[in-house]
């Protein structure tokens, strides 16, 4: 049984902050930001825009899985997709109101989608994201945007994956994990307890 089976509504804040803390210096995907400074940047961009807690929170948490994913980090010369979308999701989904781990899960095909729709979009993608974008399938055919855009989540996760996008500032340190905390422990317990009852 591996640490992330046992988590409880009480552990499962902690188990992330301890993520971002111990191991989220690692490099991110070949660019000059870590993982956590990614994520926070996200999060913060999110804030300052006056977004929805719950957007705040899954752009905080959208990349979660490249450190729970049995398939490990992405690496600029991977072969294989790390999956690291769904990875994210499992841990999240017990404890997290859908509508972020929607977002989480949904991040990367939100890249696939915009590919498809935007003309303008693929042209912003970092380096690194071109790159995973073909382990991911590249852009989406029209009929599988088509079908994409009937998720009711659209609109929130489109927006997490721009901020995902905005996220790659080299040398903008953001608040840390702990200014979001009580917040993420929030989403928590209102999908707890929306669970318990
Ligand atoms: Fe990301």
């Amino acid at each position: 049984m591996s640490e992330a089976d046992i988590l409880t509504p009480q552990t499962i804040v902690p188990f992330l902050a301890d993520i971002f803390e111990r191991r989220g210096a690692e490099e991110y995907l070949g660019e000059n930001v870590t993982i956590a400074e990614h994520m926070l940047q996200g999060a913060y961009l999110a804030e300052q825009r006056g977004e929805d807690e719950q957007i705040i929170v899954a752009a905080l948490l959208h990349d979660i899985g490249h450190f729970t994913s049995e398939l490990g980090t992405f690496e600029m010369n991977d072969e294989i997709d790390r999956l690291h979308e769904d990875a994210g999701a499992e841990i999240l989904e017990r404890f997290f109101p859908p509508l972020i781990t929607d977002c989480v899960r949904q991040h990367v095909a939100a890249k696939r989608y915009l590919c498809s729709v935007d003309p303008m979009y693929f042209g912003r993608l970092s380096q690194a994201s071109v790159k995973s974008l073909e382990l991911q399938g590249g852009p989406m055919e029209r009929d599988e945007a088509t079908e994409f855009a009937k998720n009711p989540n659209l609109d929130a996760i489109v927006k997490v994956r721009h901020l995902d996008d905005e996220g790659k500032i080299v040398g903008f340190k953001p608040p840390g994990f702990d200014h979001y905390a009580p917040m993420v422990q929030r989403a928590v317990d209102s999908h707890c307890s929306t669970e318990a009852a």
